[in-house]
């Protein structure tokens, strides 16, 4: 069956030393609005996401907040639950590097490595972002004028450390990448990534000696105990341990989804574009030195910055926890994650947030777009029929509102767009059918007829017609705002989507309700169901009222 094939959708693990914002909150977002959309679609679905624990930043925060580097990623790994539980993410698993489980698997590849010959200790001399804890090529650093990332001085440093030999994949991941058009996407981002990999590659660090915060190289490796896991290899490893895909059979976590295991080759690994090196070029050569498959899809989105500059702690205009909690608090999780949505850099230029889009796209498309054609819908279902959806027979179809077409349409737009990871371009479709309804109603003027008594079974027609296409437009939506759109959906007599996220959940819900496909039929509202008004689902914004404040949540750190 078409609907059936594994989905597995990442997001970067996130380091520890930050809390979460914005950026964080945008990739899980993201992937979160690509697994529900896919279980609703009926395809066994896995999600993760979690926090990258070790490295020297890590160590270096968490000395000088004076806790151990374990105490602080305990408390920012919670920071990053809670927010992700806020925003009503459905992730299947959140992975901690220091998972038990993840550092014997990353020992594991590490001794495979070394025993295939890919990994080999050697010496090293280059220049080192300390920020990125990454090395960078000397015409890079040419390039950048010796400048790293967070615009700090790049540092010249010197190490005996274990490599991978990156080098002697030049070949294999040029044919790759000829092969696999959409590996990297979106295809400015893949142009990118030829263009660095065309000057060719070097050996990378698989571990560190200046520091002791990381996965220990194992013991008969390195009897000396002085290595340590690189961070980033460490932290590409999570997508494939929190499978167990490198757990010998007697030390798989039990407590592990049993077919995890299923859902390697991961569909989408969805980053920012800052990591995109790590993961378009050296998790593909790990995999292939380990001969395991490759995934399908790096997707490297762009940044979301702030009235137009660039989001930073010395500017002090970071889109932190407690803004998005302020937002969320006056205008709905559900807004928040609309405008995340559909006004986000998922493409290859950034995103300006500001508090005047926000306004107005929320009320062109919540307050005065479907908040505002549902409950137009239900008062006139209410005042003409008594709250009980009407028969639809067949009358006033225009040819331009051919509704079993524009529904079958609809939904096929939908999966296109979310096959692709265009999640705008997939939700508009839902949208549409909405707008559709608007213009459907200016064009029928139900309202006039039914001060005609004859007219009522026509009256009846357009309601049927306008109760079922919102019934669909929050079916395709509810990937985005799941809680509007189940309450859109009870209003009309209909069960939620469900998100079959987390075992528990999945088990306590029982039933799996039926894939989108069939949810989707045009014709499956029932006359007779009684519906109800309910309050404004999205209350007009003042654009005129000062951005919400944002009360200090968390405790500094
Ligand atoms: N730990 C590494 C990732 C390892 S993945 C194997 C890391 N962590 S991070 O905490 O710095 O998170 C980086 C990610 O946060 C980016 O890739 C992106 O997903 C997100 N963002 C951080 N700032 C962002 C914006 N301003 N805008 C959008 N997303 C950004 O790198």
């Amino acid at each position: 069956m078409p609907g059936t094939k594994p989905y597995y959708i990442t997001t970067p693990i996130y380091y520890v030393n930050d809390r979460p914002h914005v950026g964080s909150c945008y990739t899980t977002l993201l992937a979160d609005c690509a697994a529900r959309f896919m279980r609703a679609a009926g395809r066994p679905t896995y999600f993760l996401t979690g926090t990258d624990e070790h490295g020297q930043k890590v160590e270096k925060s968490a000395a000088a907040k004076g806790v151990t580097p374990k105490q602080l990623a305990d408390e920012n790994a919670d920071h990053f639950k809670a927010a992700f539980d806020f925003l009503h993410c459905t992730h299947d698993h959140f992975i901690r590097t220091t998972d038990a489980a993840h550092e014997a698997q990353v020992q594991e590849a590490l001794r495979r490595l070394i025993k295939s010959g890919d990994v080999y200790l050697g010496t090293f001399e280059g220049w080192y972002d300390e920020g990125q804890e990454e090395y960078v090529t000397d015409n890079q650093a040419r390039e950048k004028d010796y400048k790293a990332f967070n615009g700090q001085p790049l540092i010249k440093a010197k190490e005996e450390n274990y490599y991978f030999r990156l080098s002697a994949f030049q070949k294999r991941l040029e044919e790759f990448f000829d092969k696999n058009l959409d590996f990297v996407r979106p295809e400015g981002r893949r142009n990118e990534v030829l263009g660095r990999l065309k000057m060719g590659l070097q050996d990378v660090p698989v571990s560190r000696t200046n520091f002791s915060w990381g996965i220990p190289f194992p013991k008969d490796i390195d009897p000396t105990g002085k290595h340590v896991t690189y961070v980033w290899i460490d932290a590409l490893f999570n997508y494939i341990t929190a499978l167990n895909l490198l757990a010998p059979p007697n030390a798989r976590d039990e407590s592990a989804n049993p077919v995890a295991a299923n859902f390697w080759p991961a569909q989408i690994h969805a980053i920012g574009k800052e990591i995109l090196w790590f993961h378009a070029v050296i998790w593909p050569a790990l995999l292939m030195a380990l001969n395991l498959p490759t995934p399908h899809c790096v997707y490297a989105h762009s940044f979301w910055i702030r009235e137009g500059r660039k989001m930073s702690k010395s500017l002090g205009n970071f889109i932190d926890l407690e803004t998005i909690h302020a937002y969320c608090d006056t205008y709905s999780v559900d807004a928040w994650r609309w405008f995340m949505l559909t006004q986000g850099p998922i493409e290859a230029t950034d995103a300006d947030f500001s508090h005047a889009k926000f306004i107005e796209v929320y009320n062109a498309d919540l307050a005065n777009g479907i908040g505002n054609a549902a409950s137009r819908v239900l008062n006139m279902i209410e005042k003409y029929f008594g709250g009980s959806v009407p028969e639809s027979r067949g009358l006033n179809d225009h040819a331009d509102h051919d509704w079993p077409a524009l529904a079958k349409a609809a939904l096929d737009a939908a999966t296109h767009g979310m096959n692709r990871f265009d999640l705008a371009g997939a939700l508009s479709a839902g949208m549409f059918l909405s707008k559709r309804v608007d213009a459907y109603i200016v064009a029928t003027e139900p309202f006039r007829m039914a001060k005609d008594p004859t007219r009522m079974p026509e009256v009846g027609s357009v309601l049927y017609n306008c109760a079922e296409a919102l019934r669909l437009a929050a079916t395709l939506l509810s990937c985005a705002m799941p809680s509007k759109m189940a309450d859109v959906l009870q209003r009309f007599g209909q069960a939620p989507i469900s998100d079959h996220a987390r075992d528990e959940q999945r088990e306590s819900r029982g039933q799996a309700s039926l894939p989108l496909s069939e949810l989707c039929q045009w014709g499956r509202l029932k006359p007779g169901t009684r519906v109800t008004k309910g309050e404004s689902l999205f209350p007009r914004a003042d654009p005129a009222a000062s951005p919400p404040s944002s009360t200090s949540l968390v405790p500094d750190p």
